[in-house]
């Protein structure tokens, strides 16, 4: 059996972070979202993995290598343009061959892991098995309705009135058939080759399609918020470890990381939270649910509930909330006159004043 990791397409609902880079780097826990996809096939015993890479493939590239690092041996798919979810299956096609594979959605997280699943599909051997998962948004997503005996009867991809709450998770498996299936469909209205189509396909014409609705957690971290809400369950999971150096007047409190080379000066970090590698906290206070990545500087400041990238600094800020802050951003206050906020950003940018 192989995995099918899809890392292409372009994150604009993460703009402007991801104009420029993979969505699927953007860490949580200080880690890049990627690596749990990658960690959870590896744990469901599958070694053999196609990347697919667009744009960014690049910076994907130089993150994965040939995933040995990782337990894996990594083979890149280029899709030259995101045109979808069952394209990127046919690009994959002469990779996969007649081999069973899951699908695993480059930008989803799910709690567990999928060796469950794994394990359930190769017992069974249906054509698929869809994962769902109860949501308060479904039109966000593919949305599965269920006859009276449970087995999947409609999916449809984005509906504006969905007829159930129940939303297809990031993680297929598929027996070879979906290839025929994706060869068969046609461009949805927003012009792509969905997978839900190829999955219809499937049903419609009576090969066997499992479904399983999955009772722990599951984020699509596409948007600002679920990332937060991401960072935040995995926070939750990481037992305390000060590998850094905390000076005498600082403290941490509760479930902290304190990474290699991070050094605290009269700070105080209250957990769940990370202080990446090399990073400075100087005259700081860190609040719950806080990740703050690899050489950042934050001085004279407060923050909390937030994830800061790499080489970014925050000096002489009152207080930083609900915000996610991307490479090497530079916030604070310039003591310069006329007093006013001086502000260079992005594209896309958002930017909460008080
Ligand atoms: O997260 C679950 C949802 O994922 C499902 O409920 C939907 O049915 C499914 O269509 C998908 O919806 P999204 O709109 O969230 O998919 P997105 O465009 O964000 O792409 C998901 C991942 O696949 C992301 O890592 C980028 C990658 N991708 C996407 C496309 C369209 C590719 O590698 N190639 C592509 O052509």
């Amino acid at each position: 059996m192989k995995a099918l990791v899809l890392s292409g397409g372009a994150g604009t609902r993460l703009r402007p972070i991801t104009h420029t880079s993979a969505k699927q780097l953007v860490p949580v826990g200080n880690k890049p979202i990627l690596e749990f996809g990658l960690e959870a096939i590896r744990d469901a015993g599958i070694t053999d993995v196609g990347l697919v890479v667009g744009e960014t493939g690049e910076e994907i590239r130089a993150h994965v290598g040939d995933g040995s690092h990782f337990g894996l041996a990594v083979t890149y798919v280029h899709q030259p343009q995101p045109l979808g979810l069952a394209h990127a299956v046919l690009t994959a096609a002469d990779y996969l061959g007649d081999d069973d594979f899951v699908m695993y959605l480059g930008d989803n997280l799910i709690a567990g892991g999928i060796t469950a699943f794994v394990d359930q599909f190769r017992e069974r051997r249906p054509s698929a098995q869809i994962l769902l998962a109860r949501v308060r948004d479904p039109e966000r997503f593919g949305v599965a309705e269920l006859d009276a005996e449970g087995n999947v009867d409609r999916l449809v991809e984005k509906p504006p009135r969905p007829r159930s709450d129940l939303a297809l998770v990031g993680v297929y498996l598929f027996s070879h058939a979906v290839l025929e299936a994706a060869r068969s469909i046609e461009p949805s209205a927003r012009g792509e080759l969905e997978i839900t189509d190829a999955i219809q396909w499937l049903i419609d014409r009576g090969y066997k399609v499992h479904s399983q609705v999955i009772a722990g957690w599951w984020k699509d971290t596409g948007k600002l918020y679920d990332l937060l809400e991401a960072n935040r369950i995995v926070l939750d999971g990481y037992e305390a470890r000060v590998d850094g150096t905390l000076d005498a007047d600082s403290e941490v409190q509760g479930r902290v990381v304190v990474e290699e080379g991070a050094r605290l000066s009269n700070s105080f970090v209250r957990g769940p939270a990370i202080i990446g590698r090399g990073t400075r906290l100087v005259n700081t206070f860190v609040g719950p649910y806080t990740s703050i990545y690899h050489s950042c500087v934050v001085q004279d400041s407060e923050i909390e509930h937030s994830v800061v990238l790499e080489q970014s600094s925050i000096r002489d800020v009152r207080r930083l909330e609900d915000s996610l802050i991307g490479k090497q951003v530079e916030v604070g206050v310039s003591g310069r006159k006329p007093r006013a906020y001086r502000l260079m950003l992005g594209d896309h940018s958002r930017v909460g004043l008080i």
